[in-house]
C-alpha cells in the first residue's frame, strides 16, 4: 500500500475555463500558493476486484465522485500497461467540495500515490501534467509554495517576500454546483466570458512579476481583480450563479477598511463563499484579530506557504 499527502492551493490568479478536448486543459492560466494547512491523504492499493473502490472519510463512493477517480485511474492503467484495479483510502481535512480546493490536494495526492504503486516514474512536470487530467488546480498542488501554470503543467515560481494566507470560512456544505459545471455554463452562456479569457494572460504574467520583484500592492491588486472578473463572469452566465454568501461580502468589505487604515492585505474567493485574505507575514495576526470581531466568523487559519504532494 502507498500513501501519499498533498496540501491544498489558492489560486490568486484563477483558472477559470477549459480548452476543448478531453485533456482537461484550462482556458486560462493560474498563480497559487500552496498551503501548509488543509489537505488531502490518500492510501492506494491494488485489489483483485474487478472494480475500484474508493472510500472517502470512511464513506463508499458511488456516481460522479467514483467515476472521477475511476476515470483518472484508467489513465494511469494506460500509461503503465497495468490493467489492475485499486482500493482509494482518502481523508480529507479540509471540508469537501467547498470551495477550499479540496480537488486539488485530492488529485495531487491521487497522482503521486499512483505513479509510485503503478511505478510510473514521473518526473515533477509529467505528474503536474497527470495530476491536471483530474483536477485543473491539482496540477499546482504537486508544488509547494508559489506555482505558476500558463500551458499544461505548474512550475515552482520563487519570490522575496513573507506572505500569509488567512482563510476565513463564510458557511458550511458542499457547494450547491461543481466548478466543472459552473464553467462550462459561463464558457456556453456569459457575455464576458471572451473579454475574461483575452485580458487574463497580462494579468497572469503582470502577477509573476511582481510576485518575483516581491512587489507587494501589485500582486494584491491583481489578485482583487482576477477573483472579481471571475465572479462577474459567473454573475452573468444564463442563468446566474454566485457562490459569495452575505458574510463573504462582510468579509471583502472589512478586507478593503483595513487596508485604507494603513495594513495591507487583500482578497480572493473561489468555487465557494469562503475569503482568503494575502498579506505579508508581520501583519498576519493583526488582520486576522480584526476579522475575528465578524459576527458569526468562528473558523480562521492563518496559513503559510507549504510543500509540494509528498509520499508518507
Ligand atoms: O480545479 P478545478 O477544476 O476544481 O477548478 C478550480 C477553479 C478555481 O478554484 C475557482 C480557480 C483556481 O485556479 O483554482
Amino acid at each position: 500500500m502507498i500513501t501519499a499527502y498533498a496540501h491544498t492551493n489558492i489560486a490568486l490568479i484563477k483558472y477559470w475555463g477549459k480548452l476543448p478536448g478531453d485533456e482537461n486543459l484550462p482556458a486560462t492560466g493560474s498563480l497559487s500558493m500552496t498551503l501548509d494547512r488543509f489537505g488531502t491523504r490518500t492510501s492506494l492499493s491494488f485489489t483483485d476486484s474487478s472494480q475500484d473502490q474508493f472510500y472517502l472519510d470512511d464513506t463508499k463512493q458511488s456516481g460522479e465522485a467514483l467515476s472521477r477517480v475511476q476515470n483518472f485511474l484508467d489513465l494511469v492503467r494506460e500509461k503503465s500497461q497495468k490493467n489492475i484495479h485499486c482500493l482509494i483510502e482518502s481523508h480529507n481535512d479540509v471540508p469537501t467540495s467547498a470551495g477550499l480546493a479540496s480537488s486539488a490536494s485530492a488529485f495531487a495526492a491521487l497522482a503521486i500515490a499512483s505513479n509510485a504503486l503503478f511505478e510510473l516514474d514521473l518526473e515533477p512536470t509529467e505528474l503536474s501534467k497527470l495530476a491536471r487530467r483530474g483536477s485543473g488546480s491539482a496540477a499546482r498542488s504537486i508544488l509547494g509554495g508559489f506555482a505558476i501554470l500558463e500551458t499544461d503543467h505548474a512550475e515552482a515560481v520563487n519570490t522575496p517576500l513573507d506572505f500569509k494566507l488567512i482563510v476565513v470560512q463564510c458557511a458550511q456544505g458542499p457547494k450547491k454546483i461543481s466548478s466543472r459545471e459552473a464553467m462550462n455554463r459561463t464558457a456556453a452562456t456569459s457575455p464576458y466570458y471572451n473579454s475574461w479569457v483575452q485580458t487574463h494572460s497580462s494579468d497572469l504574467k503582470n502577477a509573476h512579476r511582481a510576485l518575483l520583484d516581491g512587489d507587494f500592492q501589485l500582486l494584491g491588486e491583481l489578485t482583487e481583480h482576477s477573483t472579481l472578473k471571475m465572479h462577474a463572469n459567473l454573475l452573468a452566465a444564463k442563468p446566474g450563479i454566485w457562490y459569495l454568501e452575505p458574510l463573504t461580502l462582510i468579509v471583502m468589505n472589512r478586507t478593503v477598511e483595513l487596508r485604507q487604515s494603513g495594513i495591507p492585505c487583500y482578497f480572493t474567493m473561489d468555487a465557494g463563499p469562503h475569503v482568503k485574505v494575502l498579506c505579508l507575514s508581520e501583519h498576519a495576526h493583526k488582520i486576522a484579530r480584526e476579522l475575528k470581531k465578524i459576527n458569526p466568523i468562528t473558523s480562521i487559519d492563518i496559513c503559510s506557504p507549504g510543500p509540494g504532494a509528498y509520499l508518507c
